[in-house]
């Protein structure tokens, strides 16, 4: 089932996520919608917080660089209860957009390497150092676990290039082909 993705603005996108357990509600069926509803927007991470949920499970689809990224061939995972514990000096800028902040796309610097814990979809614990593609994605989608947003971590400079575009998302005012919940005001 494809799920409305909460837009930049809505308070739930602000909220630090909470941890869960095995026993939470309809879990199984909750990660199948979550991945519906990302592929139907193209994505290729989703949060909870961005279906309105704050909790830390996040979904993340790379099979579509496959052509130029073998290795993520069929790479599917489900992220439950992640936290990153330590992080590399070294940085990389790549450029990043988020289905809950559509028409914006910018650089930005983040950590080369990650020191991560999760569970999977199994409940199986993981505690892993993570590098490349695969570490920027993990970063912007766990920063939507602690409340953040890509926006949030760009220069004063660009943030201010981008002020009206993000105003008009917070209003609700955003042409976007997919199911969204928006803030009407
Ligand atoms: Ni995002």
């Amino acid at each position: 089932m494809i799920l409305p993705i909460y837009l930049y603005g809505q308070p739930v996108l602000k909220k630090v996520a909470e941890d869960i357990d095995a026993e939470y509600p309809n879990l199984k069926e909750l990660i199948e919608n979550m991945f519906d509803t990302m592929h139907h927007a193209q994505g290729i991470g989703l949060a909870a917080p961005q279906i309105g949920l704050a909790i830390r499970l996040v979904v993340v689809d790379l099979d579509v660089l496959a052509e130029d990224e073998p290795e993520f061939k069929d790479f599917r995972r489900v992220y439950i209860n992640a936290h990153i514990i330590e992080t590399s000096d070294e940085t990389d800028t790549m450029e990043e957009g988020c289905l809950s902040l559509p028409g914006i796309h910018e650089k930005v610097t983040r950590p080369s390497r990650i020191h991560v814990t999760y569970l999977d979809e199994n409940f199986v614990e993981h505690d892993e150092w993570v590098e490349g593609y695969l570490a920027r994605v993990m970063q912007h989608e766990f920063d939507h676990l602690e409340g953040k947003v890509f926006s949030d971590r760009l220069s004063p400079l660009r943030r201010q290039m981008n002020k009206n575009k993000l105003g008009d998302l917070a209003k609700g005012r955003v042409y976007c082909d997919y199911k969204v919940k928006r803030v009407l005001r």
